[in-house]
Formats: C-alpha cells, structure tokens, sequence
C-alpha cells in the first residue's frame, strides 16, 4: 500500500501547472493559471489551477482534484498507473508492496487448494453410492439437474474421517484452517461436516472459499442444526460475503435489481424460476459491508422479509444498519412475504408472478420505517402518539448524510402531522355553503421590537435575498407559517441570523391556535423586499394557491442550505486526512449546491416569464385600444 506521506511527496514534487499543461492550453492570473475547463464545454475559462496548493478547479462544472485525479479522470488511467506515471516525473520509486501481505495471499492460496479439492470431492460423492440419499432429497425439492450442476451441489459422507482420508495429501493443519476439520486438543481431528448435502460458497470471482451443509433428514435430528456453515478463515469473511454474488452481479447488470433472500435455498429457487440476481447473507443479519458490496452494484437493492414478527424484526435490523450509511441515491426496497412463507414457498405454491408482483411492490426505506413503527405499539392516546414520534425522529438522527437526514425528518414529521393532526372539517377548497368563504382570522400580532427585527431582515435583503423572501413571505401568509413548522424550528436552530425572526414569526402563529391551513389575514406594516428579490410569492398578481406552493418551495431550500453548507465545509476540512474520500464528496456537494442554484434559479425565471406575459398581454390590450380608436 501506499502511505498518505508517500503520496503527499509525490505531489509536492509535481508541479500541477506543467502537467496539466500538456493538454489544456493556460493562462497565467496572479499566482495561478487559468483555462477553459477541459470537463465541460465553455467558451470563457472558470477552470484554475493552483501550483501551490496542488489542485486545479472549475467553478462552472465542480471538477476538482490534484494531479493523480488528473491523470485518471481527464487521461483515463487507472489510479496505480497514474501514480507510477507521476512517479516517474517526479524521480521517484513507487515502494514495492510489503512482504507480509505477499505471505499472506500465499497462504490463501494455499487454503484455496483445499477448498477446491473438497468440493470436487463432495460432487463426486454426490454422483456415487453414497449419494443416493442426498440425491433423493434434491429430487424431492425438485431442482433440476442443471441447476444442481451450476450451483454445485454435493455430498459430504458419514463418518469423521473420510474427507480426511480423501484429502490426505494436505496437510493437517491446512485442513483444520481452511474450517474443513475440527482440532479439538486432547482428541484426533475430524471432520466438520458429515452426512450432509453441501452447498460451496464463492467469491465475488467464483472461487470455493467456503461451505454449507444441509442436514437431509431434519425430522429424525431435531437437535442438529439444520444448517451447518464453515468458520470464518483467511478465505471467508461471512460479513463480507454474499452467497451467489458472482452470477448476481452480472444478471443485476442485465435487470437492474439485485434481490436479498435470507436463505442459500431461495436463492437457487430463484435462480431456477429465472431469476438470477438474488443473493443472501450467510444466516445472520446483514452487514455495513454487505450492504456497501450491494450498493457496488445496484442503488436499490430490493430486500425480502418474512411477513411474521421475526421478519419485521429483521427487515427493521436491516434498516437499521442502513440508515447511517445512506448516501444520495443509495437506499433499500424492502419486500414483506406473506407470513410464513420465504420466497421458495412462495415460487412453489403460487408461481413466479406472484413473486414478481411483490417485488415490483416493494416498499422504500422511508415507507417500510414508518410501518413498522407504527404497527410496533398501540397509537391510542396522546402519550403514544409521541413515542411513535419520538422512535421516527431517533432513527432519522442516525442518518449520517445531512441532506438525506433533513428530508427524512421533514418527510416523517408531515406525515406525522397528518396522522396525528388530522386536518378539521373545513378545507379551502370546499364548496362554501351559506355566507361565502369563511372570513381570514385576524393576523398574528407582533410586538413592536418583533416587527422592527423582521423589517431589519426583510429590508437587508440585498445581502440574503432567500431568507428576506422568505420572510416577507410568510408574513403575507401566516397560515403557513404552522406548516412549515418543523422545518422552520430547524432553521431557527441552526441559522443566527434569521433565527431570531423565524422564532418571533413562529410564536405569534401559534398564538393565534387554528387548524393549520386556515386562512390568515396578512401581517400589516413590514416592508416589502427590495426589487432584488424575485419570487412570485411576493407578486400580488400571482394566484394565491400557486404563492403558497411557491412559498413551500423556497421554504424548503432555505431549510436545506445550512445542512448543505456545513456539509461541504466538512469535506472541505476532511481534505488533508482523507484526500480521495473528500474529493468525491466535494464534487457531489458541489453539483447538489448546483442543482440548488439552479431550482432557486428556476423560481426566478417562473417570475419573470410570468412578468413578461403580463406585460405583453398589457400591450397587446393598448395595440387593440389604438386599432378601435382609428
Ligand atoms: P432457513 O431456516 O430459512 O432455511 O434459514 P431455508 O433457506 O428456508 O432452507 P430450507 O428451505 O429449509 O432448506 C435461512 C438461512 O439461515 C442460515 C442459512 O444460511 C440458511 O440459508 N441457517 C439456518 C443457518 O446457518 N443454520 C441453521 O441451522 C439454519
Ligand atoms: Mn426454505
């Protein structure tokens, strides 16, 4: 491996400058170099190139990195080559890889010997005599024999020496290690598995790296587990395998999903319905990097759960383990069976389509959370409903990605909304019976320094046109101040400047009690914006219904930027440490505060499209006034 300090010389030696200089034409601005971005297409140049820092940058597109980035992502080398490469620049000598670890891929190759020789043992005993009854049972299940053959089955006979005897020309203590036969001091080892129909465990190359044996006749051993498994060795990480992720992942290529069965047994009875890209952990719960080997492959694995209260337990064990590993894109499907039956029983009693239409049903992260919590204890009274609350919000404090964990919380504390506050008779929208719409209550009252502390804001909107918008905003309706509470009581927390007025606009909201959605007559005396701002919100000519949509919006996006912000100062403080991991998360900050950018640009040009119709409705009114007049 390659040290951080190595790497760090190797880039001090580079000059940045030169090397990209090769390939993009530069010119010299101050202290650094400047070009045409050559990530995206531009005509004038946002692309710089720092010498002293070592990295080059674009603010038009977000590319960023240093010279080994350069290499491999504008050159297209792979990240070994690029550094050998630079090292060659910089008259260095790329440190050989230590002894240890050459020992130890030795030594699993050794162990890789063993457990190809046991499993073509254990076919061999499965064609034999001793193999009838393993055959037998397989015939029972009625797998066909193609299927037997690719996944390869086999049979490891009775007695507690024949794989030893069979395998002979290893050595014990290779045997014992590859979890082929057990040492137990005082006594003579023997075999690990013994009447057993055997299943071989491959890498995500294909290769035997470990087993499991099925017993065959579970009835007549009720006391013998029905699935035995080798010991974690050198070769098998059990946390980090997944059983038939070698013929997955290529059929996850072709389909696009990748299934999670809990069970070797599903995942061959899948296999032989047709569907190829299943895989299963290896008995227990699955694991951070099994979950991250998914991911490898496809953005939403779909996880499959038995539809009884242990399956919920382990869809929401699963759920667990992803929560703070989510990244943007990145989530689970979760699929839960009908009670009682894996996915075996279900292809067997009601055919493929059944599966199919339960997979295609499959419930998000966010959905299956609130199911289970909210079928995990009675909801009757007041009390309950805030523990159900509570357990939503504490699930969503573990999402370690900050925009994620903001979505989740907004999302879970509306829908909580809804179904703890369930919307009272009137809606707005109703048809109004006797005396016309009901009359806006009052507006909220101010206190004379709450009103001068909003003006402030709302009149220094030059400097956060956003939050200035927002308030003035709200103010024009304070019935939405109440349903945007939850994301609002968030800003006000995390934002010193608007938080103060967020918190006044909130408590004279709540002063005034009423349903959320009720109408609300405008907070009087607070200045409009100054001309800078654009948001259709503020226009009185805008449709009242489509102000408050618009309103939510903005709401929203300035809800989001603090958790935004301090995302990308984070990765930005985590550069020295952790080069490679900050730079991927840079760029996708960076491209998520684009897209920011872009919707508040979006709100923007809405406006002033809104404004130009107008305004050319107005004067094909004046052309039609002057052709009357002639
Ligand atoms: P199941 O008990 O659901 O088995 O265990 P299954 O897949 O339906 O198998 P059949 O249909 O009875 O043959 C699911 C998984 O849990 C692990 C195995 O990995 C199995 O595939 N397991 C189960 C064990 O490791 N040991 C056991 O004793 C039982
Ligand atoms: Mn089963």
């Amino acid at each position: 491996m390659l040290s951080p300090q190595w790497l760090d010389e190797l880039r001090a030696r580079i000059t940045l400058s030169t090397v990209i200089g090769r390939h993009v034409r530069l010119q010299k601005a101050g202290r650094e170099f400047k070009a045409c971005c050559p990530f995206h297409d531009e005509k004038t140049p946002s692309f710089t190139i720092n010498d002293a820092k070592g990295f080059y940058h674009c603010f038009g597109c977000g590319a960023h990195g240093d010279a080994i980035r350069w290499m491999t992502d504008q050159r297209g080398l792979a990240f070994m080559d690029a550094v050998k490469e630079l090292a060659v620049e910089a008259g260095m000598e790329v440190p050989a890889p230590d002894p240890q670890s050459a020992r130890r891929a030795e030594e699993r190759a050794g162990l890789q010997d063993v457990t190809a020789a046991a499993q073509e043992w254990f076919v061999a005993n499965l064609g034999g005599s001793e193999g009838t009854a393993a055959r037998g049972y397989l015939a029972r299940r009625g797998f066909s024999a193609a299927t037997i053959r690719e996944f390869g089955f086999g049979y490891a006979p009775e007695g507690r020496q024949a794989l030893g005897r069979a395998l002979a020309r290893f050595e014990e203590p290779l045997l014992v290690e590859a979890g082929m036969r057990i040492s137990v001091e005082e006594r003579d080892p023997y075999d690990r598995f013994r009447d057993r129909l055997m299943l071989p465990i491959q890498d995500a190359r294909g290769r035997v790296i470990a087993f499991g044996g099925r017993i065959l006749d579970a009835e007549s051993n009720p006391k013998a587990p029905k699935y035995l498994n080798s010991p974690d060795t050198p070769l098998f990480d059990k946390g980090r395998t997944l059983y038939n992720l070698h013929r997955a992942a290529p059929a996850a290529r072709q389909s696009g999903r990748m299934i999670v069965v809990e069970g070797y047994m599903d995942v061959i009875a899948l296999a032989e319905a047709g569907i190829g890209e299943a895989v299963a952990p290896m008995g227990t719960a699955l694991t951070e990097q099994q979950l991250e080997l998914l991911w490898r492959h496809v953005e939403r694995p779909i996880l499959c759960f038995d539809g009884d209260a242990a399956g919920r337990r382990a869809a929401m064990r699963a759920i667990e383990r992803a929560l703070p590993l989510l990244r943007p894109s990145h989530s689970l499907a979760i699929v839960q069976l009908p009670s009682g039956l894996d996915p075996d029983d279900l292809l067997r009693q009601e055919g493929r389509q059944a599966l199919e239409t339960l997979l295609q049903g499959a419930g998000s992260l966010l959905d299956t959370l609130w199911q289970v919590e909210h079928e995990a204890t009675p909801l009757a009274s007041p009390e309950d409903k805030a523990g159900f609350k509570q357990r939503l919000l504490d699930h969503t404090e573990t999402i370690a990605d900050p925009d994620i964990r903001a979505l989740y919380r907004r999302e879970l504390t509306e829908r909580f909304s809804a179904f703890a506050f369930p919307k009272r008779e009137w809606t707005p929208r109703a048809p109004w019976k006797k005396g016309g719409p009901p009359r806006p209550a009052p507006a909220p009252t101010l206190t004379p320094e709450a009103a001068a502390r909003l003006r402030h804001i709302i009149s220094g909107g030059g400097r956060d046109s956003l939050a200035a918008a927002v308030i003035a905003g709200l103010a024009r309706f304070p019935d939405q101040i109440v349903r945007h509470e939850e994301g609002l009581s968030d800003l006000a927390m995390r934002d010193q400047n608007v938080g103060p007025a967020i918190d006044l606009l909130l408590e004279a909201a709540e002063a005034l009690d009423l349903p959320g959605g009720s109408p609300i007559s405008p907070i009087q005396g607070l200045p409009a914006p100054p001309e800078t701002s654009r948001f259709a919100f503020l226009d009185e000519g805008t449709d009242p219904d489509d102000a408050r949509e618009e309103l939510a919006e903005a709401v929203s996006l300035l809800v989001e930027r603090p958790a935004l912000e301090a995302a990308l100062a984070d990765a930005t403080a985590r550069f020295e440490s952790d080069p490679e991991g900050a730079f991927a998360e840079q760029q996708r900050l960076l491209r998520r505060k684009l897209e920011f950018e872009a919707r508040l640009g979006q709100m923007a040009s809405k406006r002033a499209s809104r404004a130009r119709q107008e305004s050319d409705s107005r004067s094909a009114d004046t052309a039609d006034a002057a052709h009357k007049t002639d």
